[in-house]
């Protein structure tokens, strides 16, 4: 390292030298002799004890001490509990009490006070790590994952330039070249971007895909062009796609929705026609939108169909894998993905499937030139005309964000150390335990599947024998809020063809067997207890409009 370091000193004389410092005065200290000395205000004072304290290492390491003790007490509470929601005036006043009243000088450093502020983050918010969390996409991280994202505030890389992020720039290819294993993509042409969030990933990739087909946009606008762009989509599509859709400028009337099968996904034989018609219609189509595990359900699209539906029509096939990419490292479960290897792009959250701190997502293209597309721009305060060893790394060019936090590091890190198979055991552990909570709710007369599932997400209803679809839509948003206020389990709802259903995604691998019992009999509960107040209420109210 010091050889590192002196080589730094080094190069950096030379620097000074080559920008010519030298023929203009004889040294540094010339230059900075040239500007006054502050000679009084704040400048020339030493920093406060208060603000040198609040820096202190040592303020830093008791504070550690006591904060990971804590969190090794939350990440050990295998109790099965869901959300205990705070009314929010409630958790406001309690949070306004934790902030300091002091305002002309900095306050002393009250380790209570963090420690109440650590309990409070700790003891609201979904239980992430509990069994009884079965309600959505991301989940308890794996913790060695929270530990390099400590490292990574404490260092404060952002990461889209490689001066200002080595490592993580660096982590990011190796994690790029990878998972690109498992995709399969040409290792000398593919790109991978890490982006906020799948639907920043989703728009990144919709605005290179524009620029392949319609380049003059970035510079012209859409103005003067015959036909609109239009993009298609599943109906089942994530609402960042149609998002996405809506930022650049292409209307609901541009969106051509393809039609999907009863287990939500697009049917190849629908899409041509209805890609035909949009095309009649004078839509000029860029991009095909496929997902790899819909939100709703977890549904696969069929993408080898898709790709040869999308050559037939010459449009950029967009893979939003944000939830279902993950599937790739499992060997069981990789082939739901076949055909991954002939989109252009693919959207990758490692937040969800692969158990990282949100956020983290992975954008992979096909061709890496394509991914310029998304942003044609120059600035010369960052991007550099001549391109050297260590620009090569930069990122900026090809993702919406400038500073962006260091989100490969928790990815590469826990990669590094544990291998692949974590990622894949995980995922096949989730993916069994929700294929088993199919099978025993599919034997409940009283319960109705709507789905099998094809990764860990579930959905299905509470429906008695005789009920109308109305009163089956409302029970299932009954039972849905009541186990949330119960507090022991945390499930969600979706519409599925008009009416409600309640889902589960199961992120835990320590759900078992029992969790699921004990989750379809507190349904069962909470089902029947709805039906009878609202039969009693129904009889009161006969009796009632009687007298
Ligand atoms: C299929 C799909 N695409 C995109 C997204 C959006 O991703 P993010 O929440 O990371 O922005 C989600 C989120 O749940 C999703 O399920």
């Amino acid at each position: 390292m010091s050889e590192l370091l002196s080589g730094r000193d080094h190069m950096g004389v030379l620097n000074a030298g080559s920008f010519g410092v030298s023929s203009v005065t004889n040294s540094l200290s010339d230059v900075h002799s040239s500007f006054p000395e502050p000679t009084t205000g704040e400048g020339s004072r030493s920093p406060t004890p208060g603000l040198t304290a609040a820096f202190d290492p040592g303020r830093f390491h008791d504070g550690a001490v006591d904060i990971v003790s804590r969190l090794t007490t939350y990440l050990g509470d295998r109790s099965v509990r869901g959300l205990d929601l705070l009314d929010p005036a409630v958790l406001l006043k309690a949070a306004r009490g934790l902030m300091t009243p002091e305002r002309q000088r900095i306050a002393d450093f009250d380790a209570d006070r963090v420690n109440q502020i650590v309990d409070l983050y700790t003891g609201t918010g979904i239980p992430v790590y509990s069994p009884g969390y079965m309600g959505r996409q991301f989940s308890g991280v794996v913790p060695l994952a929270s530990l390099i994202d400590l490292v990574g505030s404490v260092v404060n890389q952002p990461s889209s330039f490689y001066e200002a992020g080595q490592l993580p720039s660096v982590a990011e290819r190796l994690m790029a070249e990878e998972l690109n294993r498992f995709i399969g993509w040409n290792r000398d042409r593919f790109a991978m971007v890490t982006t906020s969030g799948g639907s920043l990933a989703n728009l990144t990739a919709l605005l290179a895909a524009r620029d392949r087909a319609f380049p003059q946009i970035w510079t012209r606008g859409t103005g003067g062009m015959s036909g609109l762009p239009a993009i298609a989509v599943s109906e089942e599509a994530h609402y960042s796609v149609t998002r996405a859709a809506g930022v650049l400028g292409i209307g609901e009337r541009q969106i051509v929705r393809l039609p999907v099968d009863r287990a939500g996904r697009i049917r190849p034989d629908l899409a041509g026609p209805v890609l035909d018609e949009a095309h009649r219609r004078g839509l000029r189509l860029f991009c095909l939108v496929a997902s790899a595990g819909t939100t709703s359900m977890g549904a696969f699209d069929p993408l080898e169909e898709l790709a040869a539906v999308a050559r037939r029509h010459g449009l950029w096939l967009h893979v939003d894998g944000a939830h279902g990419a993950s599937l790739l490292l499992s060997d069981r479960h990789r082939d739901r993905l076949r055909g991954i290897e002939q989109a252009d792009s693919l959207t990758w959250d490692a937040h969800k499937m692969l158990f990282m701190p949100a956020p983290c997502t992975l954008l992979f293209y096909r061709d890496g030139a394509a991914a310029r597309g998304a942003f044609r721009q120059r600035a010369s305060y960052v991007f550099d005309e001549e391109p050297d060893i260590y620009s090569a790394y930069d990122s900026a060019d090809k993702n919406f964000e400038c500073t962006k936090r260091p989100m490969i590091m928790p990815l590469w890190t826990v990669w590094s150390v544990y291998g692949p198979a974590l990622f894949a055991q995980k995922i096949d552990r989730l993916c069994a335990v929700t294929r088993q909570a199919y099978r025993m709710i599919d034997a409940e007369p009283d319960f109705a599947v709507v789905h099998e599932p094809e990764s860990n997400i579930l959905c299905f209803r509470y429906r008695p024998d005789g009920l109308e679809p109305a009163t089956v839509h409302r029970l299932q948003l009954e039972i849905r809020n009541r186990i949330r206020d119960g507090g022991r389990f945390f499930i969600s709802k979706v519409d599925i063809d008009g009416v409600a259903a309640l889902r589960v995604v199961v992120m835990n691998h320590l759900i078992d067997a029992d969790h699921l019992a004990m989750l379809i009999a507190e349904i069962r509960d909470i089902g029947q207890r709805v039906l009878r107040a609202s039969a009693a209420a129904r009889h009161d109210q006969r009796n009632g409009s009687y007298s």
